[in-house]
């Protein structure tokens, strides 16, 4: 049994007007394919104003039982997983449903005997090996809560994350083969766990390069050992569909990320539902989605959602670029793939090393390509269509978002209208909306505004982990009876919908989400520093690179010297990903007659445009606008 699968533009509009006029019964059908411990008694339960949404209250169902028991009997010999090592020249491997199965059993057994247990959060820092797909599904087969922190992070916001959640266990590898670099990894945990992580009893390390590690012994064990002879059978763990099944951390416009919490049921059904339709995945089919399993696009549509619609998933543990620009290339047309899925930034840098790199490979397999994280320009777009998909190919541009689970707004396949830099229609169930500054909502068509979602739909954000008013605060309480994403959106004459980029204290660096009070924070933590202002500005190849203005202390004589340290703390505080790619020292920053920093002059200096500043006349300092645009860096 499977969710509804659309095949026809006139299938859309049938389910989108059903899963309006009834969203209960719409979703409860959904529900109804999958298997359950025990039926829901209620569909929905729901107050923006809390939030409280419950999807399916009273089922009981366990995630795994859905993405690996129920394929046995029919596909239990078809591969679910291939692992594409970052080395090309080391052989993939592949996991059929059945080793899958029993590979997540095992790791849940090993998990059990090291006193994990329902509820417990345990930390995953790991890089892209099957073992991080087994380890999390591991998890949520016992239902324990999983938490996953990109390997680019540095050991200060792990120990925040593992705090954070009060993570019981970190599962981590011993190094990260990455390009032509080889990370250690496990030096990393050790690193945060001298931060304070009381709550980490266990460290279970996976072997993935085989160097040498620092051990300590009461903590740290051996995945393969702690593994090895475990029964290949684990009775999966009756779940609440409200029982979380994973917090995700991301950043948000105040200093400190939050943890995005997901729970079961929901979850469950809208990836599985989601990944079906927007890609129209057929039986048989190869799907690669190229993100990272730390951020929201692996979990749902690496691992849930194809798994959860029985697909074979391939997962990859390089680059782009390694060990040549023609990398992606050669894994679609080695494993045949028919959905290729990544990212606009990844396009980019893709399309700078020239356009004979696909041509030495066949990509004759690929029926859909996605992309997601950002917008995408329109010269990415054409790229794309163009040179990869040999314009037969839709593109879909997935928007969605950490908090939403899955896609929201995206072309179903080829079936729903497809325009360049538009996202395009809402996914069933989605009652995406604009509304203007003070929350009216605008009707028409042809129109801008603020993007807010106005109805729950299954996979939708419970709350921020240890922090509910937090959640409240940031997303439910902008506009009433309303999701606020953050986001700024077209909508075009035919009602498709582009993403015109965040209105908040966010930028999106390389389809990275940062806040930047982020990056300010960890910038101040340079003694020589007294103040500091980020802001995003448009890049060629990461969408948006970071601009940091900083006011110095008398210290500051080699700027050079200065520019390094910088790089160096930011560095240390959150990872590469957050190096400002431009740091202009300034004497004073223009701020309003309350204190604020004026981020919007800021943003139009960094972003080349000195002549529209607006007006600057009610400033608590406009002197200094004239400085300010003097040093400016191009
Ligand atoms: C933000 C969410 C969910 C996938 C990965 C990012 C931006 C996401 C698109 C798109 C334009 C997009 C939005 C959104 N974004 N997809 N297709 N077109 N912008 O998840 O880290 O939670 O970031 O990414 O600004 O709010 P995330």
């Amino acid at each position: 049994m499977s969710t509804l699968k659309i095949n026809s533009l006139k299938a859309y509009r049938k389910a989108y007007q059903e899963s309006i006029k009834d969203p209960e019964a719409f979703w409860s059908r959904q529900a109804e394919t999958f298997v359950w411990k025990k039926k829901w008694k209620k569909t929905l339960d729901w107050d923006f104003q809390k939030p409280d949404v419950k999807w399916f209250i009273g089922g009981k169902l366990n995630i795994t039982e859905n993405c690996l028991d129920r394929h046995l009997a029919e596909r239990g010999g078809e591969t679910a997983l291939i692992w594409e090592p970052n080395d090309p020249s080391q052989k993939f491997k592949t996991y059929t449903y059945q080793a899958l199965y029993e590979a997540v059993c095992q790791c849940a057994n090993a998990l059990k005997a090291n006193g994990v247990k329902k509820g417990d959060r345990i930390c995953f820092y790991m890089p892209m090996v099957p073992e991080l797909t087994i380890g999390i599904l591991a998890c949520a087969r016992i239902g324990a809560i999983h938490s996953v922190v990109f390997a680019g992070f540095s050991a200060t916001a792990l120990a925040d994350r593992i705090k954070d959640a009060s993570c019981s266990m970190v599962i981590c590898s011993d190094y990260n083969a990455r390009g032509a670099k080889n990370i250690p990894v496990k030096a990393v945990v050790d690193e945060a766990l001298k931060m304070g992580c009381k709550s980490v009893k266990t460290v279970l390390v996976h072997q993935n390069t085989g160097e040498k590690v620092r051990w300590k012994k009461s903590r740290d064990k051996w995945w393969h050992e702690e593994l090895s002879r475990r029964r290949k059978t684990c009775k999966a763990t009756a779940m609440d569909a409200e029982d979380v099944l994973f917090i995700l951390y991301t950043s948000g416009s105040t200093g400190k990320p939050k943890g995005v919490v997901h729970t079961c049921g929901g979850y469950m059904v809208y990836t599985c539902f989601s990944f079906q339709n927007v890609f129209q995945y057929e039986q048989g089919d190869v799907y690669w989605c190229t993100a990272d399993i730390g951020w929201i696009t692996g979990h749902s549509y690496i691992v849930y959602g194809p798994l959860l619609a029985g697909a074979t998933t391939i997962m990859s543990e390089g680059v782009p670029t390694y060990p040549d620009a023609g990398r992606f290339w050669h894994i679609c047309e080695k494993h045949k793939v028919n959905q290729f899925y990544t990212a606009p930034t990844a396009i980019r840098a893709l399309m700078a090393q020239g356009d004979h790199w696909p041509t030495h490979y066949d990509l004759s397999e690929l029926k859909v390509l996605g992309t997601v994280g950002e917008p995408i320009n329109e010269e990415a777009w054409h790229w794309y269509n163009e040179k990869i998909g040999k314009g037969k190919c839709p593109i879909v541009d997935t928007w969605w978002q950490t908090e939403t689970g899955g896609i929201m707004i995206a072309g179903l396949g080829d079936i729903s209208p497809i325009k360049p830099t538009y996202a395009g229609l809402p996914l069933p169930g989605i009652q995406a909306c604009l509304v203007d500054a003070e929350g009216n909502e605008i009707t028409g068509n042809d129109q801008e505004g603020l993007l807010c979602i106005k109805f729950p739909w299954p996979s939708m954000i419970r709350t921020t982990y240890g922090d509910h008013e937090r959640c409240r605060n940031v997303y439910f309480s902008a506009f009433e009876d309303k999701y606020f994403t953050g986001d700024g959106a077209r909508r075009d004459k035919d009602g498709l919908y582009r993403i015109i980029g965040r209105v908040d204290d966010v930028i999106n660096v390389s389809g990275h989400r940062m806040g930047t009070a982020e990056v300010e924070n960890a910038i101040n933590e340079h003694p020589e520093v007294i103040e500091s202002a980020v802001v995003g500005y448009p890049h060629e190849i990461k969408g948006q690179g970071i601009y940091a203005y900083v006011i110095v202390n008398a210290a500051v004589k080699d700027e050079d010297r200065f520019r390094k340290e910088v790089l160096k703390v930011v560095t240390r505080e959150i990872g590469p990903i957050a190096k400002p790619d431009r740091i202009q020292l300034v004497s004073g920053l223009p701020k309003t007659r309350s204190g604020k920093i004026m981020r919007r002059i800021l943003r139009k200096i960094a972003s080349g445009d000195t002549k529209n500043l607006g007006d600057i006349s009610t400033l608590l300092n406009p002197e200094v606008v004239e400085a300010v645009k003097k040093g400016a860096l191009a």
